[in-house]
């Protein structure tokens, strides 16, 4: 049985990830911690006030409930990250350091996501392989690859048992996304049930790699809870469901409301963003190591998104 504590827990992901959890390892045996405070997350089970720039009181927080592993979510992302990057430094390098440190100090096994944000525009666009070149421009991909390297590290020098995905755009219904570039794919659903139409600030053509949140939960259990032996790969492995464009996800919102219209406005920023990232990339190495297996394409997805929404609008 796990005792897990999770930084950043009342993120996009780390809000769903927390019921989950806490349904497969017990309410009690998930400390989820933010710095900021949520009551539905605080009733439920565990919950403290952590900043992730503070390693003393990460280390307290984990010796006072004696967990095992730590999940360490709490990020800027790249959208936001890009507004004011040595902040971004500060917290994703600052915060992963410490998170890493008590990991190694109290022997915990590790989890963090880094993000397709670790690939560059060198980096070859499609079937992009697990090792590969990463070059980003962003501040987001530097803190990105520094972070997958700094957790092989961390492995190789002193044991610590970490693991990690690259995770795509993910989609979900739960908590909106914090800043990302991929965000427009999470907005055009709420903006196709409440307004029948939405203006992209990504172009028409412009493919990024996306997941739907329970295929992104899913995976991180399932590494977690892989034979250590058979990973080759600690680290950032490379984990996609659907490569789409807007356009993508017009069409498949128009099969069930068909005077859906998308339109376009571009963002120079988020837009010189993706189009540094791959199209598509190759999860064949997950697949092999772990299992890595996806269930929702976008015609599911967006079936079950647009009757979440709806329920939710029409409560
Ligand atoms: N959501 C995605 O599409 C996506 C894709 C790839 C990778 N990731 C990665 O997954 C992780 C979690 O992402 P998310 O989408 O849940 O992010 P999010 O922005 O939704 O949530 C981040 C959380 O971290 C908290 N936080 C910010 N600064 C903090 C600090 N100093 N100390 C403690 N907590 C702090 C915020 O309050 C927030 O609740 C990040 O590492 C991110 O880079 C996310």
């Amino acid at each position: 049985m796990k005792k897990i504590l999770v930084t950043g827990a009342l993120g996009q992901i780390g809000s769903e990830l927390i019921t989950k959890l806490r349904s497969i390892y017990g309410d009690s045996n998930v400390i989820a911690t933010d710095i900021r405070v949520d009551n539905q997350i605080a009733e439920q089970g565990p919950f403290e006030l952590v900043d992730v720039t503070d390693e003393q009181r990460i280390f307290q927080v984990a010796k006072d409930y004696q967990v095992d592993t730590v999940m360490h979510l709490a990020a800027l992302l790249s959208a936001t990250a890009e507004k004011m990057p040595k902040r971004a430094w500060d917290i994703n390098m600052g915060g992963l350091m410490n998170t890493l440190e008590v990991a190694r100090e109290l022997n915990l096994q590790f989890f963090t996501p880094s993000s397709i944000g670790a690939f560059g525009p060198s980096t070859p666009k499609d079937n992009t392989p697990q090792d590969t070149l990463q070059r980003p421009t962003t501040m987001y991909g530097v803190n990105k690859v520094s972070g997958e390297l700094l957790c092989d590290y961390y492995f190789q020098r002193f044991g610590v048992d970490t693991r990690g995905v690259r995770f795509p755009g993910l989609i979900s219904y739960v908590t909106p996304p914090g800043g990302g570039t991929t965000d427009y794919a999470v907005e055009i659903y709420y903006e196709a049930v409440n307004n029948k139409s939405y203006t992209s600030y990504i172009a028409e053509g412009t493919y990024m790699d996306m997941m739907f949140m329970p295929d992104a939960l899913d995976a991180i259990v399932q590494l977690m809870e892989a034979d250590p032996a058979k990973l080759i790969h600690r680290n950032a492995f490379n984990i996609s469901a659907i490569s789409a464009e807007p356009m993508d996800f017009a069409r498949a919102i128009q099969a069930h409301i068909p005077e859906f219209n998308l339109t376009f406005n571009v963002d120079p920023i988020r837009q010189g963003i993706a189009e540094s990232w791959p199209n598509r990339i190759d999860s064949s190495v997950a697949t092999a190591e772990w299992g890595f297996k996806a269930n929702y394409d976008i015609d599911r997805m967006t079936k079950e998104m647009l009757e979440k929404i709806s329920s939710k609008v029409n409560l």
